[in-house]
């Protein structure tokens, strides 16, 4: 059982005061994980406390443990929360290959303590000029399989280089080449495969081994590298030092380019070398909401994600939450009929701003919110056939990866990033080591007819020329008092949007820890297919009164991988999912 409604301490005394105390004295100022630093953070069952990570200067928490020591190095020499999170993303690039990128795209979110200003910057994937809506259908009009999702025509112009780039020449404060020197050493050296990983190598082995240059770093032999066998990257390194001597113009006009061409234009794909030199990094105006008191900072269009947070919780804060209780059933019931109509809103209004009128201010007001919330009956699931005409929206694939970082100046930042599915297209651009997304398949490749993922949906996330594909990442940030108070998100696909949500419920209404908000059982509902989703943990007489309520429900594979920061007076509390074992959170 996850306590509730604790005395009124701060979180972090709490915890001490559940600790022996010569363990709690002993937490070290610059404590590390505690995964590697006794006490182990899992389920405590003896007292029912979980530890965060504690620390005073700074903090980083990702999905990968070599690449938050990267981060924790650049805070420790000085660099700031930006600086920090630009190299973790090129290390992310070479030691999480299947998510971490530069032949991808996402979404960062900065709060700069400096000006006070909260940014949200999108460096998502945009389609090639020369793509059109019908570009993934055959002449009778039907889906061609594995076209947008396994083929060079499924590659969107990629993001991620013009991203990090712009927000550390204007968020940042150290050299370019100084951030990329751990991820040249990581890809020149070599790292240790681990068992999570082989066992995501060995899940793409189809799509990874159908291409000569994708094979030559991921196969040993005939099969995918194991765990313990340790993953060079060459031709990544080399990448990666152009773009350290010559800045994004390496990837987007030099060698990198004429190479990402050359593989386009010897495959059928469509993407130009005007499509490089042309893409942008844009800097949008974030969704901003409040939450009893607080305010909720997150991605804007083409994310669905900030708007449904704030949509989700203009809702909520009209219900009893706290003395709800977490997860209890009435709780769960009302989490459920929130996102169900969030999620219906999102398969008709949301897709890229620059192309479709997005109506944020309208479905993020209060007034809107009120209204939604008479249609939800406390007794009763309504049917999400009777919440809107539907257009059916199937899970979307979770292999993306998001990040948290922290300095003791006020900065912080929330960075999400992918190649849509497990190691993108599997195609790895020739002499250059980058592995690329596939991120056209979260277009919408058939107005109303399902994609490889039983995506649908309508104009709004059509295939156009040069658009921006609809995306759930959703990192987001929490100020208190103006100041950073939280910084979280996830990768999971459409329960991205759920889970950040549940981070946010789980800290604010029930009072818990980092850790213990990490660690609650997840839900999710997204309107269509009409299931409720339950992570194990969910007690069964829960469920059972769920059921009478009507809601169909599934037992969940895991749901998210959160990597959240909590910012208090004293320090950081930071927490890094272990739904990843790989995960760490640093600090000092
Ligand atoms: N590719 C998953 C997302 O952007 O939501």
């Amino acid at each position: 059982m996850i306590k509730t409604g604790e005395p009124a301490l701060p979180k972090s005394m709490r915890i001490c005061l559940y600790l022996a105390l010569p363990l709690c004295l002993s937490l070290p100022a610059n404590a590390s994980q505690a995964q590697s630093a006794a006490p182990v953070i899992k389920y405590d069952t003896s007292d029912n406390i979980i530890y965060p990570v504690q620390a005073r200067h700074g903090m980083v928490a990702t999905e990968q443990r070599l690449a938050s020591q990267v981060g924790l190095d650049i805070l420790k020499r000085g660099g700031n929360a930006v600086d920090a999170s630009v190299a973790v993303g090129f290390a992310l690039a070479v030691v999480l290959p299947n998510a971490g990128n530069i032949g991808g795209g996402g979404f960062m979110m900065i709060h700069d303590a400096r000006s006070g200003k909260d940014v949200a910057l999108d460096f998502r994937e945009m389609a090639p000029s020369s793509a059109s809506r019908d570009m993934y259908l055959d002449s009778a009009g039907k889906v061609i399989p594995r076209r947008s999702t396994f083929s060079h025509l499924a590659v969107g112009v990629p993001g991620t280089v013009a991203g990090l780039t712009q927000a550390l020449s204007k968020y940042g404060s150290m050299t370019l080449k100084d951030l990329l020197a751990p991820a040249i050493k990581l890809a020149e050296q070599g790292f240790e495969v681990t068992p999570h990983l082989a066992g995501m190598l060995d899940a793409s082995r189809d799509h990874l081994g159908k291409w000569p240059a994708s094979r030559a770093i991921f196969f040993k032999g005939d099969r995918p590298l194991l765990a313990g066998e340790i993953l060079v990257q060459k031709d990544l390194a080399k990448s990666l030092r152009l773009i350290a001597q010559q800045g994004p113009s390496a990837f987007y006009e030099g060698a990198i380019a004429q190479k990402i061409v050359a593989e386009m234009a010897a495959h059928q794909g469509i993407m130009s070398s005007a499509d490089l030199k042309n893409y942008k990094a844009i800097e949008r105006e974030p969704v901003k909401g409040t939450y009893r008191g607080y305010q909720v900072m997150s991605m804007p269009p083409p994310s669905s994600g900030g708007v449904h947070i704030i949509q989700m919780l203009n809702m909520l804060e009209t219900y009893p939450v706290r003395q709800q209780g977490v997860n209890s059933a009435q709780n769960i019931h009302l989490m459920a009929e929130v996102m169900k109509l969030a999620y219906a809103d999102r398969s008709e209004y949301l897709g890229d701003p620059d192309f479709y009128k997005v109506p944020v201010k309208a479905l993020t007001s209060r007034a809107y919110a009120t209204e939604l919330v008479t249609k939800i009956d406390p007794d009763h699931a309504t049917p999400s056939s009777q919440i809107k005409p539907g257009k059916l929206q199937a899970y979307e694939s979770d292999q993306t990866t998001h990040y948290s970082v922290a300095d003791k100046h006020g900065n912080v930042v929330a960075t999400t990033y992918t190649l849509n599915l497990l190691f993108g297209s599997g195609i790895v651009a020739a002499g250059t080591g980058i592995t690329l997304n596939n991120e056209m398949d979260d277009f919408s490749v058939k107005a109303g007819a399902p994609n490889a993922f039983g995506l649908i949906g309508g104009a709004a996330n059509a295939v156009a020329a040069n658009k921006r594909p609809l995306s759930s990442m959703s990192p987001t940030i929490v100020l208190k008092d103006g100041k950073p108070f939280l910084v979280t998100g996830s990768p999971g696909g459409s329960r991205i949007i759920t889970t950040t949500l549940q981070m946010i419920l789980n800290v604010i209404d029930h009072d818990m820890n980092v850790a213990e908000a990490t660690l609650s059982p997840r839900i999710h509902h997204q309107w269509e297919p009409d299931q409720l989703r339950l992570e194990k943990g969910i007690s069964i007489d829960t469920q059972n009164i769920l059921a009478q309520k009507g809601q169909q429900i599934r037992v969940s594979r895991p749901m998210g991988r959160t990597q959240t920061i909590q910012i208090n007076a004293d320090g950081f509390e930071g927490f890094s999912d272990p739904r990843n074992p790989d995960g760490k959170t640093l600090g000092f």
